[in-house]
């Protein structure tokens, strides 16, 4: 529960190695968050973090959790709730970018992708729904990205599940409405992380804090949607509509 201040005290990380969750929880605990669970493949190797977190003073497990297993997810939820209490935040920051040639030549590969980012954004969107539906509180945030506002060509595969999650979240908010629990899209351009180490920088490219910040600001501020930087939500409210053979000719990146 939310505490006197309206602070988060109790955060459920899905993905629980990212590094823009973690920037965003790092600056939940510095907030008065006191509880945090990380949903990760391999626990034993977020020793590191557990004990910074914890040092940081937050009382931190992690705890085994694959986007890909759906039959595991409400159980992950539930032993989540165990050891948090009531859980203030879901944060599903679970995801992998892949690469189109290796999709193009590989549909399997593609289709694992898929089952990642989209498959298991709605099981445990759903799961972690129906929690704080039963609680009566909380707050489901989903990382997204511009990459699903407008599929490239370079990208489709990942822009496609991302397209999926985002739709999916939009959606779960607007059911959740009236029940007590929001769900928070959040939709990153190019961040600097384990996920983009050795690309390019595209326009307007951040690290993880500066997108902890805005995501921080636009929870504070109520908004279901936040585009991380800000700026990007012109960028795309105007690329979105550009001609598909002006976009096709658009630079990567
Ligand atoms: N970096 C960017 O430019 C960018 C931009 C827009 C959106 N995003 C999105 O932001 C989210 C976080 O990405 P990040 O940049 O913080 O990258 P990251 O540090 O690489 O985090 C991705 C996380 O997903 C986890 N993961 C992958 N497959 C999983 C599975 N089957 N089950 C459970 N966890 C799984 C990884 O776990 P392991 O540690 O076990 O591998 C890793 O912790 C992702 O959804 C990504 O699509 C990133």
């Amino acid at each position: 529960m939310r505490d006197a201040l309206g602070a988060v005290q109790s955060v459920l990380v899905l993905g629980g190695n990212s590094e823009i969750a973690l920037a965003i929880v790092d600056r939940l605990v510095a907030s008065r968050c006191r509880r945090v669970v990380l949903g990760v493949r391999d626990p034993e190797g977020a020793t590191g973090t557990v004990e910074r977190l914890r040092s940081a003073g937050a009382e931190t497990e992690a705890i085994v959790f694959d986007a890909r297993e759906p039959s595991t997810h409400a159980d992950v939820l539930d032993r989540a709730a165990r050891m948090l209490g009531d859980i203030d935040m879901v944060i599903l920051a679970f995801g992998v970018l892949g690469d189109q040639a290796t999709f193009d030549a590989d549909p399997v590969a593609a289709a694992d992708a898929a089952r990642t980012n989209y498959v298991g954004a709605v099981s445990t969107g759903l799961a972690a729904a129906a929690r704080l539906r039963h609680q009566g509180h909380g707050t489901i945030l989903v990382i997204g990205s511009v990459a699903g506002v407008r599929t490239r060509a370079d990208n489709f595969v990942y822009g496609s599940t991302k397209a999926g999650m985002d739709a999916f979240a939009l959606g779960l908010g607007d059911a959740l409405v009236g029940t007590g629990v929001r769900c928070v899209v959040v939709r990153p351009g190019f961040v600097h992380t384990r996920m983009t180490e050795g690309m390019k920088p595209a326009p307007f490219a951040t690290t993880p804090d500066v997108i902890a910040g805005t995501v921080i600001d636009g929870l504070q501020r109520g908004h279901d949607v936040i585009w991380a930087p800000p700026i990007l939500r012109y960028v795309f409210g105007l690329l979105r509509h550009l001609p598909r053979p002006l976009w096709r000719r658009l630079p990567a990146g």
